[in-house]
């Protein structure tokens, strides 16, 4: 993974993927490798807080388009530090945006189903109004709006309820959980679009850094909805284990964080533009739980 030769002309890209040991960047910089020069960044390299050492890193690499992973994903860390939330997901996607503009960039920005309020009581589209009730969902949507305003060529792609091989998530939690309760409690009154990191980075390089859509704002997940408590007993019995889930409310639930009650994402921009949707939650579920063992 370098950005050492010159670009080639055509459908070959030079990459720069941000949050690249994350769950959602390894998965991303493997797919997007078989077609693109990808280098794959991570705090290691620079830490997108660091306004210098980004600019300096993009000017050494001069990718042709840059995929902002890198996040502080912590929901409820974010919730008991605003400062920081705000200082990685809102400054840093502002350094990062900005020196991508500077070099000519075009910039794909990972966003979440935390805009949204889930007042809505249908699946959000893109033409549906932010309103962030978490300080994670306030700072994304800050890194959204730096990106916006500050790269001509942009895509801000929304996701949700991400899981994948490579990190901790609901779906991994459940499961390990599992080895050892009879029971679990999970919450049954939110809904949402749980979507594997697979389904979403193969998109992600077919669709937006293919080419194929055009610039702008992006819902992207595995199709379908459903609550927490769903998703863990789909995984349970996917994975034949006999735990029972307890299902429970948001109100039980011990955490500082409001989280929206219904924000399944409707990815109406690609229908519109004929592409089409990921495949089903629970087929998602079927290739995860494969991939995992
Ligand atoms: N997880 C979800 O359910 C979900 C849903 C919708 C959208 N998204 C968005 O999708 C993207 C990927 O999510 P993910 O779950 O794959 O995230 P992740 O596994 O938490 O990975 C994020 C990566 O960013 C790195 N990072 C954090 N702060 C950084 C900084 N200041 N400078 C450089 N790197 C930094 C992290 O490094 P460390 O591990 O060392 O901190 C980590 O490797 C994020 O933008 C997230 O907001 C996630």
């Amino acid at each position: 993974m370098t950005l050492d030769e010159p670009s080639p002309q055509g459908k070959r890209k030079r990459v720069l993927v941000t949050g690249a040991r994350g769950m959602l960047g390894a998965d991303l910089c493997e797919v997007l490798s078989a077609e693109h020069e990808v280098r794959g960044v991570d705090v290691e390299d620079f830490d997108v807080t660091h306004v210098a050492a980004v600019g300096e890193a993009m000017a050494a690499d001069r990718p042709d388009m840059v995929v902002h992973c890198a996040a502080w994903t912590d929901v409820d860390g974010c919730e008991r530090d605003p400062e920081r939330a705000f200082l990685h997901n809102g400054w840093g996607t502002w350094n990062v945006a900005q020196a991508a503009a500077g070099i000519g960039a075009s910039f794909v920005y990972l966003s979440t189903d935390f805009v949204f309020d889930g007042e809505k009581g249908e699946a959000y589209t893109e033409f549906d109004a932010p309103n962030p009730l978490s300080v994670y969902g306030a700072s994304k949507l800050a890194g959204e709006e730096a990106v916006r305003s500050l790269v001509p060529r942009h895509y801000v792609v929304r996701s949700a309820w991400l899981y994948g091989a490579r990190g901790p998530s609901f779906v991994r939690t459940i499961l390990e959980k599992s080895v050892e309760r009879e029971e679990v409690e999970v919450v049954a009154d939110q809904l949402g679009s749980p979507t594997y990191t697979r389904d979403l980075a193969r998109a992600l390089a077919e669709v937006i850094v293919g080419g194929r859509v055009v610039p702008g704002t992006y819902h992207i997940v595995n199709s379908g909805a459903c609550s927490w408590a769903d998703l863990a007993e789909e995984a349970l019995r996917l994975a034949g284990r006999r735990t029972r889930v307890k299902r429970i409310s948001a109100a039980e639930w011990d955490t500082p964080t409001r989280r929206p009650a219904c924000s399944p994402l409707r990815s109406r921009r690609l229908e519109l533009q004929g592409v089409p949707g990921l495949r089903d939650w629970q087929k998602a579920l079927v290739s995860y739980l494969e991939e995992v063992g």
